[in-house]
């Protein structure tokens, strides 16, 4: 397999002109766990880490233009108030450690039909826009989507950004899954209302073979509130009228059988599609950091990759390539455990250890911030992170007594 790596957007672009069979990757959150389960082997993988255009953003007349490679934690932090639905839609994605890889682009290209930007990206009216060596075009969002996990772009394009506009006045997602972290939606909504044009914007995710508007609901609801005079005022909204447009956004909904499966435990051959985790444990002698699931799904594998936390299943042994790693291995000096590895063992927070590893680097991650986190930020910040003997009231305990002798307490 090839592994492509090109340093700018032209030189990006002239590598999928040259071979179109090159499977992108961004964060890898998606492809890591099809080459992790032997789902798909590409003859090239082109890895578009190291493109920086892709990860800025910018406004040009109340456009924000998303470069497709930022990530959920970026986008949640530096355009929560601009993107209110998109950011309420990437707070829900997997975990921390999802969301400091995965990308609006990574999304978009998957084309999931449970894809958390998708409900806000039609709710908003986005434009993907999307290039090759031939030119530049922008696509709808609400024409990219053409089948299941199939969207419009040609072999030879790439996602350049997105283009949203500022939210101009509220905006919702709400998403329905099995458990309330770490879970793909069975069903997703996004409403956004333009209160200067009097128009209401729709996404439902995971309900249909691909996401789609509710093209009536939103002309209703634009007219009842027109009509109630709802446009300027803050009054509730009428029972009836509520109910109406839930019975018109059901009736644009066609559910679809859970595209999510599995597929047979791969057999490792030496390539640089082989993931991060497979590389320190297999090939560097470095068994800490634990194999469990190999799909971003139990945090076992939990590492520092440039000083950010990660899944290092999910991460393909290529991207890492002169970046620096600090696996549970770093954490103690010589013989003397951190404080944090300290903690755990006197709070009885370790059974089998398999989670350890995982957790205690997750943790490090959220006491280095410098301020003493409340239970429900502790809960948060290890969601993705999963423990199978324990139980998480000893690792809670385990968590506050870090924090009262972090090294470096908030000043
Ligand atoms: C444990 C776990 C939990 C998850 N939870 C959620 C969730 O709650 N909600 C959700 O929506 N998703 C979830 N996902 C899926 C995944 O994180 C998202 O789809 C994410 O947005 C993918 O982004 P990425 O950058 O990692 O994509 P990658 O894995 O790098 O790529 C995904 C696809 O997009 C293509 N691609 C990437 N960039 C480009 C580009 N610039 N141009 C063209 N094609 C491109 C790739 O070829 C590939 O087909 C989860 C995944 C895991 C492992
Ligand atoms: S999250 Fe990587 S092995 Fe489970
Ligand atoms: S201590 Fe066994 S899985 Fe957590």
């Amino acid at each position: 397999m090839d592994f492509l790596q090109p340093a700018s957007w032209d030189e990006a672009l002239a590598a999928k002109a040259a071979n179109p069979e090159a499977l992108p990757i961004a964060g890898g959150t998606d492809v890591m766990v099809e080459l992790n389960f032997d789902a798909r082997r590409p003859s090239a993988l082109l890895d578009l880490n190291r493109v920086s255009e892709l990860a800025e953003w910018a406004t040009e007349n109340g456009t924000i233009r998303l470069g497709a490679g930022v990530s959920y934690t970026r986008l949640i932090d530096e355009l929560g108030g601009r993107l209110p639905g998109l950011a309420m839609a990437a707070r829900t994605v997997g975990s921390p450690q999802i969301r400091n890889r995965g990308t609006v682009g990574g999304n978009l290209g998957a084309a999931s039909p449970a894809g958390d930007s998708h409900p806000p990206l039609l709710a908003s009216g986005a434009g993907i826009e999307v290039a090759s060596t031939r030119g530049t075009r922008v696509i709808p969002a609400t024409d990219f989507y053409t089948g299941v996990k199939k969207n419009a772009l040609a072999p030879d394009e790439l996602i350049a950004a997105i283009l949203i506009p500022s939210a101009a006045g509220p905006q919702q997602f709400s998403k329905i899954g099995t458990r309330n972290a770490m879970v793909i939606a069975v069903a997703s909504f996004c409403i956004s209302l333009d209160p200067r044009s009097e128009t209401v914007g729709t996404g439902i995710g995971s309900a249909a073979p691909t996401p789609r508007r509710a093209l009536q609901a939103e002309r209703f609801l634009a007219g009842a509130l027109a009509e109630a005079g709802l446009w300027q005022s803050r009054t509730g909204l009428p029972a009836s009228v509520a109910a109406e447009f839930g019975e018109l956004v059901k009736a644009a909904a066609a559910p679809i059988d859970d595209v999510r499966g599995t597929s047979a435990y791969r057999l490792h051959a030496l390539w640089e599609g082989e993931s991060l985790l497979y590389v320190l444990r297999e090939r560097m002698g470095l068994p800490g950091s634990k194999n469990a699931c190999e799909q971003g799904e139990c945090g076992s594998c939990t590492v520092y990759l440039d000083d950010t936390l990660v899944c290092a299943c999910l991460v393909a042994a290529g991207q890492v390539q002169g970046r620096t790693v600090v696996t549970v291995e770093g954490l103690a000096s010589g013989d003397v455990l951190h404080p944090v590895q300290q903690a755990f063992v006197e709070a009885g927070a370790v059974q089998c250890g398999f989670c350890t590893p995982g957790l205690l680097i997750a943790t490090h991650d959220l006491l280095r911030r410098g301020t003493r986190p409340a239970d429900a930020e502790v809960r948060e910040a290890l969601a993705g992170n999963l423990c199978r003997c324990t139980g998480y009231e000893k690792i809670l305990e385990a968590v506050r007594l870090a924090a009262d002798r972090w090294p470096e307490p908030a000043s």
